[in-house]
C-alpha cells in the first residue's frame, strides 16, 4: 500500500476510505476523509487536498458539469468528479485518472490525443462560401420542429470530458481510432444542412481509424454524463457511409 493519511476529525457520517492513484508511486495513496452529505467525488479530492496533501494533482473548473475538466475513474467507471455523488452506504472508493491518455501528474492527464482526434473531423460548421454574410444577412436556421432538428438534438451538448474515450476499450487502448466523442460530433455536423464539409467528414470517419473499428460495446454511451449516445451516432455514420 502507498502512504496512509488519517483524517484530522470525523464528520457526522464517519469517514470515507479513499485510495487515489499517485504518479510517483506504484501503489495508490490511502486517505480517510470525513463524510458530508451530499458528497461529490470532487468534495473528496478537495478534502484530501485541504487536510492531507496540498500537492495532489487533479483538475476542475466549473463544478456544474459544463467544462468537462474533472473526469476521473471511480472504481473503474469514468465520471465527472463534480457531478458524481458518493452513496451514503459506500465505505471506500478508488480514484484513478481516466484511461487512454498520458498521465501528467496524479489524476491529471494530457488530453491532446483526444483533441487531436476531435480536430480530425473538422469539428465546426463549414458554411457555403456563397452564403450572404454581414450584419444584414438573414442567418441560416434549422426550424425547431423540423426532422433535421429531431435528428441532431439528441447528439448535441457534448462537453468534451473524454469519459466516453476513457470507457471505450478501443479508443483508450490505441491511438488510431477517432473515438466516440469526435464521431458523435461528426454526425451532428453531417446531419446539419447548413454545413458543406459532410463528404470530407464521411471520408474521415469511413477510413481506417473510423466507424469500422467500433465493436458496439456501448461503454461510451453508458459513460456519457450528458446522456448522449455516441454508439448510436456511429451506427448512423455507418449507414450514411453505405448510402
Ligand atoms: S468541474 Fe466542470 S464539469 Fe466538473
Amino acid at each position: 500500500m502507498g502512504k496512509r493519511h488519517e483524517a484530522e476529525s470525523s464528520g457526522a457520517g464517519g469517514d470515507l476510505l479513499v485510495h487515489v492513484y499517485r504518479s510517483d508511486s506504484a501503489d495508490p495513496a490511502e486517505f480517510r476523509v470525513p463524510r458530508i452529505s451530499p458528497m461529490m467525488v470532487l468534495d473528496v479530492l478537495l478534502a484530501i487536498q485541504r487536510m492531507h496533501d496540498p500537492a495532489i494533482g487533479f483538475r476542475f473548473s466549473c463544478r456544474v458539469g459544463m467544462c468537462g475538466t474533472c473526469t476521473v475513474r471511480v472504481d473503474g467507471r469514468s465520471v465527472l468528479a463534480c457531478q458524481t455523488e458518493i452513496d451514503d452506504s459506500t465505505e471506500r472508493i478508488r480514484i484513478d485518472p481516466i484511461a487512454g491518455l498520458p498521465v501528467v501528474r496524479d489524476l491529471v492527464v494530457n488530453t491532446e490525443p483526444f483533441w487531436q482526434e476531435w480536430r480530425s473531423i473538422t469539428p465546426y460548421l463549414v458554411p457555403d462560401p456563397n452564403d450572404e454574410v454581414g450584419m444584414d444577412a438573414e442567418p441560416a436556421q434549422i426550424r425547431p420542429d423540423s426532422e433535421e432538428r429531431t435528428e441532431i438534438d439528441p447528439s448535441l451538448d457534448c462537453i468534451g470530458c473524454a469519459a466516453c474515450f476513457s470507457s471505450c476499450g478501443i479508443a483508450s487502448a490505441r491511438r488510431d481510432f477517432i473515438g466516440p466523442a469526435a464521431m458523435n460530433r461528426a454526425m451532428v455536423l453531417i446531419a446539419d444542412s447548413r454545413d458543406t464539409a459532410g463528404a470530407e467528414r464521411l471520408d474521415v470517419v469511413g477510413g481506417e481509424s473510423g466507424v469500422d473499428r467500433c465493436h458496439y460495446i456501448y461503454g461510451c454511451s453508458v459513460a456519457c454524463p450528458k446522456g448522449l449516445d455516441p454508439a448510436r451516432s456511429i451506427r448512423r455514420l455507418r449507414k450514411r457511409r453505405l448510402k
